[in-house]
């Protein structure tokens, strides 16, 4: 395995998004932080179309490279599944009253330049992520943050690549509480609830960040108040998602759902999980995409194929964690360019 200049071993990442604002603030902070080298970057359905994500991603990815001092390697990004396993589509008007109509805010609007796109690629997301698992195995950490159809892809074409893989973190499901999207279930469980069947019932070594503690990562956007152009951006990102939180919730701030994930993946300390059995309502019936979580006493231990469910969240730990990577963007204060 290579080593990095303190010679312990390299830690690769692979994310799967459908950018999406907290997607985008998810790749923000992780691209900040050296504790992964990311091999790649895959785009599903989800928030926007798979095309947009796939276009939104490479945007985000050169722009980001373009504000970072110590910058990230060129990370490739790959388009994936643009239908859920069943063939299913989302009606995506909410999802444009959360992240604007082409996902990224304002972000990208005419005023700003728009970075040269970052390197895609015309191999299939799954293709990737089977390729990685099979080259990385137990260095390689994924992390999705949409809905898991490019995953189940993957473990279908070759389930047996993937059981060396050191963990797979999922944003997604709800344990203890209502849903998103319905009243039963999250949104990227929602979006693809057979490719979340798949993927919970898979036997490998899966972390569920579900709303039980992401619901609890809210930011106040008056973080992102003054600063230079990078802190402008991330304003512009984020202004449809709080005005949708503030309609929503009378709220000022921001859930960051798809960060506290990525975040887990480098700092599992900071929620704290259960093992548990995770099922999924694949149904087209009232309760589509709930997470069915074996919560009752002493059952974790006989589980089979348990997932680590994350209960309970250092919330303050966690969002110093999150803007700290933030504040190492150029352009993050004024007086830089
Ligand atoms: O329910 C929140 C999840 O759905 C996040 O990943 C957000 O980006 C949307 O995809
Ligand atoms: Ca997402």
């Amino acid at each position: 395995m290579a080593g990095n200049e303190s010679g312990s071993p390299v830690r690769y990442a692979l994310v799967d998004c459908d950018p999406g604002v907290d997607d985008t603030l998810a790749l923000a902070m992780g691209f900040a932080s050296p504790f992964f080298r990311y091999d790649a970057v895959t785009t599903v359905h989800g928030n926007v179309s798979a095309r947009l994500a796939y276009r939104n991603a490479r945007r985000l990815t050169a722009f980001l490279r373009d504000h970072l001092e110590s910058p990230v390697l060129d990370v490739p990004v790959y388009p994936g599944a643009s239908l859920a396993l069943d063939g299913s589509r989302m009606n995506r008007s909410e999802s444009r009253a959360i992240h604007g109509p082409e996902g990224m805010g304002a972000m990208f609007d005419k005023k700003r330049r728009l970075p040269r796109p970052g390197r895609g690629s015309s191999k299939p997301a799954w293709e990737v992520m089977v390729e990685e698992a099979a080259r990385r195995g137990s260095a390689l950490t994924i992390i999705t943050l949409g809905p898991l159809t490019n995953l189940a892809l993957a473990l279908r074409r070759a389930p047996g690549v993937f059981t060396r893989v050191k963990r797979i973190v999922v944003m997604g499901g709800a344990a203890r509480m209502p849903g998103n999207v319905t009243p039963a279930a999250e949104f990227n469980i929602y979006c693809d609830p057979l490719a979340a069947k798949e993927v919970f019932s898979s036997g490998l070594p899966v972390t569920m960040v579900g709303l039980d503690v992401t619901r609890r990562a809210l930011l106040r956007v008056d973080e992102f108040e003054g600063g230079g152009p990078f802190r402008a951006a991330i304003r512009d990102l984020i202004k449809v998602y709080a005005r949708f939180a503030k309609k929503r919730r009378g709220a000022e701030d921001i859930t960051l759902h798809d960060p506290l994930a990525l975040a887990v993946a480098m700092r599992p300390d900071l929620v704290e999980t259960t093992p548990c059995r995770v099922d999924v309502d694949a149904s087209r019936g009232i309760a589509r995409g709930m997470t069915v979580v074996e919560l009752r006493e002493n059952r974790g231990s006989r589980v089979k194929n348990p997932v680590d469910v994350a209960l309970d969240l250092d919330v303050k730990g966690f969002l110093a964690f999150f803007i700290s990577h933030l504040r190492k963007y150029r352009g993050w204060d004024e007086d830089e360019k």
